[in-house]
């Protein structure tokens, strides 16, 4: 049985949503409640078993370089460069030199996953037994599918699918099923010489899930509705609810949080009662 020690983060974004945050600061360092949005992907990977960590920046983004050497010793770090955002199959490609031609994962770390069992480990335990590609699927409402990557197919275990058809960004009235493609993979090596020949998609992007639908078939490939709670603090709105609710929810700083919370709340609904 093949098991999965390898895991790249592309990191080499504009981050364009969260303009004017990321004029200067690279999005992957933003804070979430006490460290960077990347740490929480890292530290994912390690807690789910993975032991060397690709990460793909570009040379405007070196301090993500020199924040992860001094934070992770127990894990063996490599730095791959993507010097124009050319999308994320892109991303993946420029990490191919790192990579051997074992399956490895794929974690954005733009998207936080909360649960006691990670996100990450959650797919690993569908690729362990099956030995096929597992990615991280979400139900999104029919108006919102057209903002992702999705999948068609058949149930064949607990929020688990074999998936038969992807589509990237499709019409609503054309998406295979209202199950969007969220950013956890788990994929096989024959995805870089796919990614090679994946001409640019929507936005001019290389899209990871192009180079997914042309291996479609050559082996079994797996969807798992995961469990657990997801932000996509790529954008400002979700990146605010989860400072707000990871602080909430702090050993550290949860409670002097939750408090100031509440009596923000009286106060709030002392004024609207004044008359
Ligand atoms: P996003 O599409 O969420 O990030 O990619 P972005 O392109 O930085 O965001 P916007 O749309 O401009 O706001 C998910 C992850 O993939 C990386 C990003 O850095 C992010 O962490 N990525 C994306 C790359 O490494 N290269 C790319 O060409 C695109």
């Amino acid at each position: 049985m093949t098991v999965v020690v390898q895991a790249v983060i592309p990191a080499a974004g504009q981050g364009t949503r969260m303009l004017p945050a990321t004029a200067v600061l690279p999005k992957e360092l933003l804070p979430l409640v006490d460290r960077p949005m990347i740490e929480y992907a890292v530290e994912e990977a390690i807690a789910s078993g993975i032991t060397d960590i690709i990460v793909v920046l570009n040379s405007a983004k070196l301090q993500i370089k020199e924040h992860l050497t001094r934070r992770f010793a127990g894990v063996r770090l490599a730095f791959a460069f993507q010097e124009e955002a050319r999308g994320l199959g892109h991303a993946v490609s420029c990490a191919a030199a790192c990579l051997g031609d074992r399956p490895f994962a794929i974690l954005l770390p733009d998207e936080i996953f909360v649960d006691a069992r990670p996100c990450l480990r959650q797919l690993l335990d569908v690729f362990e037994p099956t030995q096929g590609g597992v990615l991280a699927v979400q139900r999104v409402p029919r108006a919102a599918i057209g903002r992702y990557g999705v999948v068609g197919g058949d149930a064949c275990g607990s929020g688990l699918i074999k998936v038969t058809d992807l589509v990237e960004k499709p019409k609503p009235e054309a998406a295979p099923s209202d199950l969007a493609i969220v950013g956890r993979y788990v994929v096989h090596p024959d995805l870089l010489p796919a990614l090679q020949q994946t001409p640019p998609g929507i936005k001019g992007e290389i899209q990871l899930t192009d180079a997914l639908r042309t291996l479609n078939g050559r082996r079994p490939l797996f969807a798992q509705v995961f469990a657990g709670r997801r932000y996509d603090v790529g954008n400002t709105r979700d990146y605010l609810r989860a400072n707000l609710e990871l602080g909430l929810e702090s050993e550290e700083y949860g409670d002097d949080l939750v408090a100031a919370v509440r009596a923000w709340i009286r106060r709030s609904r002392d004024r609207r009662a004044r008359p």
